[in-house]
């Protein structure tokens, strides 16, 4: 079990370090001869793929946050309108899906029952079906029309993580493929953005070089009772994956925000102490969305809570009022999710650690949930 684990004390510690390889190798083979992306398996013609008119992205827990980056993602590159749904309240809600939806099914094990039976209601509705999944030969791909794998290895701790890079490094791949069918004014940018992200699983490895603090702080912080997240545009998405895993691991309360949502009720939750994490934009993000989170730190720091800021290197916006700051690579901010989760995720193992908890195995909790 040690070889196993690659010679970390737990399978998600070695996950965790794993993640570069995650990134790079599910981008592994994706542009044919001609430099155009490609799928694995596509049963879709490419002139039904080029008529899309909306998708709607299936899936549950971790992968549902992988969603939410999809969804800003292809709706920039595409400007193909895309929802995200729990895949079990998708099949109950009378979804609006015919032959011009695009349902894009996102599973780690490929078998979990809630989503499989969304890909399953979709068809039937008459919906063009496709699977990102990190299991070869399991079911949803089995039912997808198309498939695009996500090259992560097999995952064991049951909390997601190396798989949660992977199915956001696949939807980038996804959105800009689309991006590419539908219109050359956007192939320059899909060659960009890969060239961009190949360079993606170094910083990975760097910033896990980096993590000292952020393991030190989580030992400190095992007494800690609640911990916000909070994340604007495709921060959003990471604040909510963050508090998940803390509850997953730590058993900790723990919620995820929108930042701007802040001043319409969760900034009453603020007082003295109280730990919050901020994933900050890159201050190249558009509308002025890393000037807007600055204030939203400056606002709870005023309140006296305690703020963790995630920031890219170089961002002495945030110094004044952050508590720690934590430093991510610096990169376009289309793609910081893939940096700026990952010390959430050490933050969390680290913290189930301090509280002598089984991070791979966490109470109530299964790794595939293969029952409605
Ligand atoms: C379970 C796991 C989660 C996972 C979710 C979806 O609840 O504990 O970690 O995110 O299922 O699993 P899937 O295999 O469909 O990605």
């Amino acid at each position: 079990a040690a070889a196993e684990k690659g010679g970390y004390p737990t399978f998600m510690e070695k996950e965790i370090h794993d993640q570069p390889h995650a990134v790079a190798d599910t981008l592994l083979g994706r542009t044919d001869d001609a430099g155009r992306l490609v799928l694995d398996e596509v049963r879709i013609s490419e002139e039904q793929l080029r008529a899309v008119e909306r998708i709607t992205i299936v899936a549950c827990g971790t992968a549902a946050y992988a969603g939410m980056v999809a969804k800003y993602a292809i709706e920039h590159w595409t400007r193909i309108p895309v929802e995200v749904s729990l895949a079990h309240e998708f099949r109950y809600c009378d979804p609006i899906v015919d032959g011009t939806t695009l349902v894009v099914s996102i599973s780690q094990s490929g078998e979990t029952m809630d989503t499989l039976m969304a890909v399953k209601h979709a068809a039937e509705l008459g919906a063009m079906t496709l699977s990102i999944c990190n299991t070869h030969g399991s079911t949803i791909p089995r039912e997808s029309d198309a498939v695009l794998y996500t090259h992560a290895g097999p995952e064991i701790a049951v909390a997601s993580t190396k798989a949660f890079l992977a199915q956001i490094t696949a939807s980038y791949v996804l959105g800009l493929y689309l991006a590419q069918l539908r219109g050359e004014t956007y192939a320059d940018d899909a060659k960009s953005v890969m060239a961009e992200l190949q360079g993606i699983p170094d910083k990975i490895d760097e910033l896990l070089g980096r993590m000292d603090r952020v393991v030190e702080m989580a030992s400190f912080m095992a007494d800690t009772r609640s911990v916000l997240f909070l994340g604007r545009n495709v921060g959003y998405p990471v604040a909510m994956e963050g508090a998940l895993k803390l509850k997953e691991l730590a058993y900790i309360h723990a919620e995820g925000f929108a930042a701007g949502e802040l001043k319409h009720g969760p900034i009453a939750l603020i007082d003295a102490g109280q730990p919050v994490f901020i994933v900050v934009p890159s201050p190249e993000a558009p509308h002025e969305l890393h000037k807007k989170v600055v204030s939203n730190i400056q606002e709870i720091r005023a309140r006296g809570a305690r703020t963790i800021v995630i920031a890219h290197d170089g961002d002495d916006d945030v110094e004044p009022f952050a508590n720690e700051v934590i430093r991510i690579p610096n990169c376009s901010p289309m793609l910081a999710p893939l940096l700026a989760v990952v010390p959430l995720q050490v933050f969390a193992l680290h913290l189930s650690t301090a509280k002598g908890l089984d991070v791979d195995q966490p109470r109530n909790l299964a790794k595939s949930v293969t029952v409605e």
